[in-house]
């Protein structure tokens, strides 16, 4: 908690630190009641420091000081002094060791940052700035130093205990203790420490990596858990194996290990050869684990493997910089999992949560550039768009470059910048001179914030046949940016003639990046108004534009439906043909809204029946054209949002359809059905998309059979793929099983906590109404915790977040108990808290009534009298 009005910090006033620490050598005691943590740091003045004369100023917070002595010697208290978060001391020399001792209290910390119990086990997140919660440090990431890390512990309770790099010794000591030692020989921030220790079973394997090093692989969880490791492991060894195959990258320890921690505030943490997971990011087997939870698995695993190489062996210099090791990895992961499964199902599924979460928070009062000129509290810039507007940004280099000059530029970076703290700069600059391609306009996307508009027209010119692509860009003013500069936007495209891509032949010697096959290219679009003209287009063609979604912004043209059709029927590109369905589902939304009744155009229900009945098509893609744009997308482009409205015309076009279509997707629900033994392949996963999406279809019809169907379902899958789309069907009907479903999937579920989010999460979404009474009553069952974030997401964050209907009830309760929660957390854990608030920060978006009640929620959380930093400035900057 502040004692004084958080500070902001900015990115200007950045300097190189005056010392640096050699060596950190760390002594930890864990205790019952209380741990003790020796440090022995080896410092000197940083010969490239401003100012040779500067006291040493340490971070700490929370800590309870035992002894501070420099060379040996004790400092008595007039040598040192505290303000804020810092621990001064006026006077030392040149170079000099540091012995510290501090007293801390991981049983009692339930923010879950710094060192912690989670289960019985101690376990720490660090990153950003959770280092200062065990000892004085100069926790700043381009501060990099060698740990030496002394673990004690009762030997019963712990017998396992694990740090960074490599096991030193282990040894029993006297009354029931063992001391472990591990020493990382690679020099890290503070932020990549780790350490656990508990009574934990463990699953082994081994890698082989492409010089022939073997590499011990263990994944540490409870005994219960052994079951579920397999699906981690096996990612595991793919990952390595394919950042070795596409990006040179080999791993560097002879060990790797990830825990698997059920209290985490995040997915995962890419600490040095010890990752700590999030239990729901690790654990996964068919009966209890979702498609959607084993391709989470999967991509976290990778994800935090890949930061060995993006993250820590090239970390970032400060933390503005985060989108260097977060934007690369998730580009990173993302290619991996494309590579894994079906590309076109990855993409559209990174579309749709860029699209609306990250232009939610584009357009919204916490609106910040990928890399942020300031903040208040880092912890609140993990945020989608460091992350996945971080990646888009990766990934038009990519796309600006082709593959083979970014694995130049990659290559470049890495070699230049190992075992340094850099910036966003030092990429870029290592793409450009490995390419020799100009990316200076380019970088607006780092400095910028805001969603980019592209207003696109074409002109068909039959005499000269020619083709005109008119080009307007402009972005809207966000918060401390009232002006935009152009961008330099890859804009892929093709011409759709009748029967396919038509050859590409760009007048004039605007520079573009060809394809292969001349039938599409990426337009370089730069100034604020462009056209490009296209010569011997035989017919008047349909353009394709932002083929792969190849930039991160929002394209307008005014497509007719036929338009549409001839997309969604012809396109090569399956990201354009999934988007040309869900601008004509808007269509048909927006006329249902405009009429209030769902009257569809024949020629929409004729295109979702010829794609329900083709089975040469990928059945995920099928699932994904014929659901429509979700509400959190309608919110994002009809404003003012009235939150019932789109509701009732979206599931009015639904019933509709369903209606229309009820043979066929009866029809496509027998055939996708199959006794075979589960596996989380793309195939297998697009093909129970595709049953339960029908299934939610049929269901709304409220018919007798179509609920037998999802009650026979329910009862007799053994995959929690099939089990759990079933129960969310009878959840949301009328279905009298649903009390007895609930009650019965709790019952054999209940020693299961992952599952058990999934039963509250299934119930916190139900859209009918009085889920907020469920909802409340669910906080008083026993499975509840609110000290457990996976549980308060479950329940409160699906609740708040993914229910608009309940969320937005007209009396403003939802909001009135959102705002309830958020205060309850602020005090035990801020970082939840702050996350959890940002339904609230979106007001400005909604009907003038619900604006008036989310405001005043948000007024009465900002007069708090001890609201944490992080809390403070989401409210603070979402009411200016
Ligand atoms: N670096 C981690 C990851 O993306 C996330 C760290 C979470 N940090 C936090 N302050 N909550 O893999
Ligand atoms: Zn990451």
């Amino acid at each position: 908690m502040r004692d004084a009005q958080p500070s902001t910090i900015f990115l200007s006033d950045y300097r190189v630190p005056d010392f640096l620490i050699d060596s950190t050598h760390l002594q930890f005691e864990l205790g019952e009641d209380s741990t003790s943590v020796c440090s022995v740091l080896a410092m000197r003045r940083n010969p490239d420091a401003a100012e040779q004369g500067a006291p040493l100023k340490l971070h700490g917070t929370e800590l309870e000081l035992i002894s501070l002595a420099i060379d040996g010697r004790q400092l008595s208290d007039a040598e040192w002094s505290q303000s804020g978060e810092e621990l001064i001391i006026d006077n030392v020399p040149s170079s000099f060791s540091l012995s510290c001792e501090t007293r801390l209290r991981p049983q009692e910390n339930t923010s879950l940052e710094g060192l912690y119990k989670s289960s019985g086990m101690f376990c720490t997140q660090c990153e950003a700035e959770g280092f200062r919660k065990i000892t004085y440090y100069l926790d700043r990431p381009d501060v990099m130093s060698v740990f030496t890390v002394e673990i004690i512990a009762d030997k019963e309770r712990y017998p396992v205990l694990l740090s960074n790099g490599n096991l030193m010794s282990s040894e029993e000591q006297a009354s029931g203790k063992s001391k472990t030692v591990w020493h990382d020989p690679f020099p890290k921030p503070a932020y990549l420490f780790a350490l656990v220790a508990g009574k934990l079973a463990v699953v082994d394997d081994q890698f082989v990596t492409m010089n022939g090093r073997c590499v011990d692989l263990k994944i540490y969880v409870e005994e219960k858990d052994l079951d579920k490791c397999d699906h981690a492991m096996l990612s595991l060894k793919n990952a390595m194996r394919w950042d070795e195959e596409v990006y040179g990258r080999e791993y560097d320890l002879d060990i790797f290990n990830i825990v698997a921690v059920d209290d985490f505030n995040m997915g995962a943490m890419e600490n040095k050869s010890l990752n700590i997971f999030n239990t729901s990011c690790v654990l996964a087997k068919p009966e209890t684990t979702t498609d959607a939870g084993f391709q989470r698995v999967e991509g976290v695993v990778a994800h935090e493997y890949f930061h060995n190489w993006s993250g820590n062996r090239v970390t970032c210099r400060d933390w503005f910089q985060l989108s260097l090791k977060e934007g690369f990895t998730v580009f990173r992961d993302a290619a991996f999992s494309s590579d894994m499964g079906s590309p076109t199902v990855k993409r559209v599924e990174d579309v749709t949560l860029l699209r609306t979460a990250q232009f939610a928070e584009d357009a919204g009062p916490m609106a910040h550039p990928i890399r942020p000129d300031s903040f208040i509290e880092i912890s609140n810039f993990y945020t989608v768009t460091i992350y996945e507007k971080g990646a888009e940004v990766v990934r038009m280099i990519h796309t600006l470059l082709g593959p083979e000059l970014f694995r130049k530029g990659s290559d470049l970076y890495f070699d230049r910048h190992d075992g340094q703290a850099v910036t966003c700069e030092d990429f870029v600059l290592a793409m450009e001179d490995a390419s020799g391609i100009d990316l200076q306009q380019f970088r607006n996307w780092y400095s910028q914030a805001g969603t980019p508009q592209l207003m696109v027209s074409g002109v068909y010119d039959e005499q000269t046949k020619t083709y005109t692509l008119s080009v307007k860009q402009s972005c809207p003013a966000t918060p401390g940016q009232p002006q935009k500069a152009p961008y330099h936007i890859p804009l892929a495209v093709a011409l759709i003639g009748e029967a396919g891509q038509l050859p590409l032949n760009l007048d004039g010697v605007e520079a573009d990046i060809e394809t292969a096959d001349n039938t599409e290219r990426v337009l370089n679009v730069s100034l604020a108004e462009q056209d490009f003209v296209f010569k011997d287009v035989e017919e008047e063609p349909v353009p394709s534009l932002l083929r792969g979604f190849s930039a991160p912004v929002k394209l307008v043209f005014d497509y007719s439906r036929a338009q549409l059709l001839r997309l969604m029927r012809n396109d090569s590109d399956g990201f354009c043909r999934w988007d040309a369905s869900q601008h004509l589902g808007l269509l048909e939304i927006k006329s249902a809204i405009a009429t209030q009744a769902a009257l569809l155009e024949p020629e929409y229900i004729d295109v979702c029946r010829d794609i329900l009945a083709d089975t040469s098509l990928d059945a995920a893609m099928v699932a994904l054209m014929l659901q429509l744009p979700s509400e959190a997308y309608l919110a994002e482009i009809i404003h003012p949002v009235d939150v019932h409205g789109i509701h009732l015309a979206r599931e009015s076009v639904r019933k509709a359809l369903a209606n229309a279509l009820k043979d066929e997707l009866m029809a496509c629900y027998s055939r996708c059905q199959s006794n075979e033994e589960y596996a989380a392949t793309a195939e297998q996963i697009a093909r129970r998309s595709l049953k339960n999406t029908a299934l939610s279809f049929l269901m709304l019809l409220q018919e007798d059979r179509f609920t037998q169907l999802a009650v026979s379902q329910f009862d007799t899958s053994s995959n929690m793929t099939d089990r759990l789309a079933a129960l969310s069907c009878l959840v949301n009907s009328d279905a009298e099983y649903k009390a007895e479903a609930l009650q019965l999937f709790y019952q054999q579920w209940q020693h299961e906590p992952l599952v058990i989010n999934q039963w509250f999460q299934v119930q916190a979404m139900c859209h009918l109404p009085g889920t907020l009474k469920t909802v409340k009553e669910l906080m008083s069952h026993p499975a509840f915790d609110i000290r457990n974030p996976n549980k308060v997401r479950a329940l409160i964050g699906a609740f708040c977040g993914q229910n608009g209907v309940n969320f937005h009830s007209e009396d403003g309760a939802a909001y009135r108990f959102l705002a309830d929660q958020v205060l309850l957390l602020n005090r035990s854990n801020p970082q939840i808290a702050s996350r959890l608030l940002v339904p609230l920060t979106k007001w400005r978006k909604y009907l003038p009534a619900a604006q008036k009640l989310m405001y005043a929620e948000l007024e009465r959380i900002l007069s708090e009298p001890e609201l944490s930093s992080d809390v403070y400035e989401v409210v603070s900057k979402s009411l200016q």
